[in-house]
């Protein structure tokens, strides 16, 4: 039988196995945070004590927000390279239209901004030739893009719509959005289409936030209740980690 201690002063409560102590195992105990409770996260823990030995740990939790390094490991750290450090990156594909023109190119600065209304965000470099379809359209959507699309995604980054019609080049089909006066890819599962509401410099790039006015998404893809199922899709990863 386990032995309970109790500390009605930190309100802590340890349910040690005497055998497993009497054999000097060493073990390490778990402090859980309030927020952990709420989250409803076990309350007890199980330590493996090797050779099939296990330890229980009930841990009743109410104090513990200033003592979480004392249980957990400390990492060693180091400083490492500030730019694109955040994670995971998306690589989307983004469509514009300016004066009867299309373009598209491959974007890695986006993110979602909001559901309240829906909203994105995607930074365009002001020397791409799309900056200034987007900065004087005021509307772009966003290509979702599969690993199947790499060599696309690949041409749309590298090559520029001032030297050449990037469409026709990859042979692609484009789409007419409904809600904006721009294409989308068909090949793309998923392409979102956007209209600017601000923008911010952040230095390289200028950061377009922008409403979404509509989902195009595979028919497979989409549930009843109309939520894509975003699973069934192998995203693209155009860099591959080191
Ligand atoms: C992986 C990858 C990510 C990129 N991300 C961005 C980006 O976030 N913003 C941007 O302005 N350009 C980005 N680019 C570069 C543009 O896609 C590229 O310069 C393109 O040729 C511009 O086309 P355009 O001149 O027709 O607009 C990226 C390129 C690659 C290969």
């Amino acid at each position: 039988m386990p032995e309970k201690e109790t500390d009605s002063g930190t309100n802590l409560y340890k349910y040690r196995d005497l055998k497993n102590r009497q054999k000097k195992r060493i073990c390490v105990i778990q402090f859980i945070t309030e927020t952990y409770r709420k989250r409803r996260y076990p309350a007890f823990s199980y330590l493996n004590a090797g050779k099939g030995k296990k330890i229980l740990f009930f841990l009743k939790t109410s104090l513990y927000n200033s003592k979480m390094e004392g249980g957990f490991e400390v990492r060693e750290k180091t400083s490492a390279v500030l730019s694109n450090s955040l994670r995971p990156r998306p690589d989307v594909l983004v469509t514009c239209r300016y004066q009867g023109k299309d373009n598209l190119l491959a974007v890695t600065c986006a993110a979602n901004a909001g559901y309240d209304p829906p909203m994105v965000i995607v930074g365009i470099v002001p020397s791409r030739y799309s900056y200034h379809m987007i900065k004087e359209s005021g509307v772009f959507a966003v290509n979702l893009v599969t690993e199947e699309m790499r060599d696309i995604y690949a041409f749309a980054g590298s090559k520029s719509g001032r030297d050449m019609d990037k469409f026709q080049a990859l042979s692609l089909t484009k789409r007419e959005c409904v809600k904006i006066d721009a294409p989308f890819l068909d090949i793309a599962p998923v392409a979102i289409e956007c209209k600017v509401t601000g923008s911010i410099r952040t230095g390289s790039h200028e950061m377009f936030a922008a409403t979404i006015e509509y989902v195009h998404a595979d028919k497979e893809l989409v549930d009843e209740k109309g939520f894509i199922r975003f699973s069934k899709l192998h995203f693209l990863t155009f860099k591959e980690l080191p």
